[in-house]
């Protein structure tokens, strides 16, 4: 069965669908992007993921190139034409095709491509043994809480840690403070027990999993507070964890060779996940 990818009002087999050489997201990252992912062939989250693209747009002031309605109508034939049970949904939106100008284009129209890519969330082995984590310096712009498809300060992150053979890089501020990850929001759980995330601000993405994770935990009567954390606080932390929509919540077991809650995945961790994976698997209401 071909794979269909959705370029601006047309679904084209995945290896044919392409953009033209002057879209401006090909030569100044002028765009944004989402990341849905999908459970049992559902879209998980679709309302604030798809509230957090119109939000991206209107800071950049591109507009939306189809109604929200008609983008929900195209995921679900996106699906359905992959036969798409569990993955994720990629959204990319760009000013459109302009010839090459700094300034925007009188008259561009925001170009939009959908694809999907299958993934199993079952059993991976990340989830059960957890994953090394490297720190850097956090190199990108002041606008973080954009969702922009200019990611090369993520990119080079990333790789560095792979070549570390590490699973994520924790980008860290100018005062010491962990950020967040390259693709990904940074959890610990403090000695006395309390998970703590950066507080939400232009710092960070503004994690749409991070946002369930949180309501999850207020629901169960899990004490959180929200605010920065130096590494150091990390690697004496009980547990570590990073989220987003393709990582679920991962353990974090070491950070720049250093173990942390005693190279295991933590308990709170654990349970996390658990509430995470019922809740994606429409077990639990969303909170
Ligand atoms: N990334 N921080 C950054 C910099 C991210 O790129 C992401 C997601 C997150 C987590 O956000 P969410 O929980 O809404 O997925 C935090 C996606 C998955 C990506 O770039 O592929």
């Amino acid at each position: 069965m071909p794979r269909y990818a959705y370029v601006n009002g047309r679904y084209l087999p995945h290896g044919q669908a392409a953009v033209h050489i002057e879209d401006r997201g090909y030569q100044f990252a002028d765009g944004v992007y989402e990341v849905v992912p999908v459970a049992g062939g559902r879209a998980v989250d679709e309302i604030p993921h798809l509230d957090r693209l119109e939000r991206s747009l209107a800071e950049l002031r591109i507009a939306m190139p189809i109604s929200r309605r008609a983008l929900e109508l195209v995921s679900r034939e996106l699906l359905r034409r992959n036969d798409l049970r569990d993955g994720l949904i990629y959204i990319q939106i760009t000013r459109g095709v302009a010839p090459r100008n700094h300034a925007f284009p009188a008259h561009a129209r925001p170009a939009l491509v959908m694809t999907t890519k299958r993934m199993g969330f079952a059993g991976q082995s990340k989830f059960k043994d957890g994953v090394a984590v490297i720190t850097v310096p956090d190199l990108r712009w002041a606008r973080r809480d954009i969702k922009t498809i200019n990611l090369l300060p993520n990119c080079l992150a990333k790789q560095a840690a792979a070549e570390a053979g590490a699973y994520e890089a924790l980008q860290v501020d100018d005062e010491g403070n962990v950020t967040e990850g390259t693709s990904s929001n940074a959890w610990i759980v403090t000695r006395d027990g309390k998970l703590v995330t950066r507080h939400l601000s232009n710092d960070i993405l503004h994690g749409v999993t991070r946002r369930t994770i949180l309501a999850i935990a207020t629901e169960e009567g899990v004490a959180f507070e929200e605010r920065p954390f130096t590494v150091e606080e990390a690697l004496g932390a009980r547990e570590a964890f990073v989220t987003s929509a393709t990582s679920f919540v991962t353990p974090v077991v070491e950070i720049d060779g250093g173990r942390v809650g005693g190279g295991k995945p933590g308990p709170l961790t654990r349970r996390l996940l658990a509430w995470y994976r019922d809740y994606v698997a429409g077990l639990r209401d969303s909170a």
